[in-house]
């Protein structure tokens, strides 16, 4: 048989629950109706899957992310940016003494490709992994139907800012974008500009909070601004984050409405460390050796602010700077 054919009658092969089963190195992925089970030498993992499938969301979406993508306390992604290494019980001290952790490093397009591939056959009509519960169907049950639209969403990042011409658009009621339940008191007026003449072309301003009220996901941070290394990455939040990420650098949330309150652990150990609450207007740089998971009671709007300079993870790494961006 020709290599393609044999790739085709391997990829209609589906378990009893319909769903079909995805091989990467030593690795091996299958579904049920309530579970994932992460497959490697020497052992086996599960995850219930709806958590999977809303964290491996967000490590497709977001292209591996800073530094560490936990999907719980065992099972995770390290971006290397251009490699990723995949592991099971890497940051988790329980495994580390006893020698069970397990990692293999890949091609980032290579893991990408499978991801997406598990997200599309994974996910069923009505589950949307980036909705906050209360606004999407269910993960579980035997195969039936998909939610390409969902799992497909490309990531908004803007060139320079939103609303700027041949930049990202704003979101309009005409477009689709309605107002979320959750913040039918945000104004949706715009600002008004009056620059002097000649500077017509370089002022711009836009209602951030508007923009932010008709976002239709959560726990998604999407690029609205960009200076430089700077970006400014705004997000809905409502109940839990899915993945507990540990971070490659300092990164800095400011919390515009509502609450979130963060687990803070160290980022290898797990080890708690601290508990954040955020309240409306408060402002927190998260260092860069934890690991940190939010939880929103109520969805509300959070600045995340990323140094996108590629030298940080190993000059934090080395030492030459510390994990903190500011000593008192
Ligand atoms: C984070 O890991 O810092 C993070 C990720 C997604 C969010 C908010 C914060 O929506
Ligand atoms: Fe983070």
């Amino acid at each position: 048989m020709s290599t393609a054919l044999l790739t085709q009658v391997r990829e209609r092969v589906v378990n009893k629950q319909g769903y079909q089963t995805f091989e990467i190195g030593q690795f091996k992925f299958e579904r049920d109706e309530y579970f994932a089970h992460i497959l490697y030498p020497g052992n086996q993992h599960i995850v219930p899957i709806e958590a999977f499938l809303r964290a491996l969301m967000r490590d497709i979406a977001w292209g591996f992310f800073y530094g560490t993508v936990n999907f719980d306390a065992v099972f995770g992604t390290i971006n290397h940016y251009g490699t990723v290494e995949m592991f099971v019980g890497l940051n988790n001290a329980a495994y580390r003494n006893v020698h069970k952790e397990y990692v293999e490093t890949f091609a980032s397009k290579d893991l990408k490709r499978v991801f997406e591939a598990i997200i599309e056959d994974w996910t069923n009509a009505g589950f949307d992994p980036f909705a906050a519960p209360e606004e999407t169907g269910n993960a579980y049950g035997v195969k039936h139907g998909d939610n390409l639209n969902a799992v497909q969403r490309q990531r908004l990042a803007a060139k320079r800012m939103i609303g700027l011409p041949g930049d990202l658009k704003l979101r309009t009621e005409r477009d689709g974008h309605s107002v979320n339940r959750s913040f039918a008191d945000v104004p949706q007026d715009n600002p008004e500009l009056h620059p002097e003449p000649g500077f017509e072309s370089e002022v711009h301003a836009v209602n951030l909070y508007g923009y932010l009220s008709r976002s239709d996901v959560t726990w998604n941070p999407s690029v609205v601004s960009v200076v430089k290394d700077s970006l400014l990455c705004p997000t809905t939040e409502e109940f839990v984050l899915p993945i507990i990420h540990g971070n490659d650098r300092v990164e800095w949330f400011v919390q515009f409405s509502d609450e979130i309150i963060w687990d803070v652990e160290d980022k290898i150990t797990g080890m708690p460390a601290c508990k954040v609450v955020m309240k409306a207007g408060d402002v927190a740089a998260m260092p860069a050796d934890i690991r940190h998971r939010g939880y929103s009671p109520k969805r509300s709007m959070l600045l995340v602010w990323e140094n996108n300079d590629g030298t940080l993870p190993h000059r934090h790494a080395s030492g030459e700077l510390p994990p903190y961006p500011v000593a008192f």
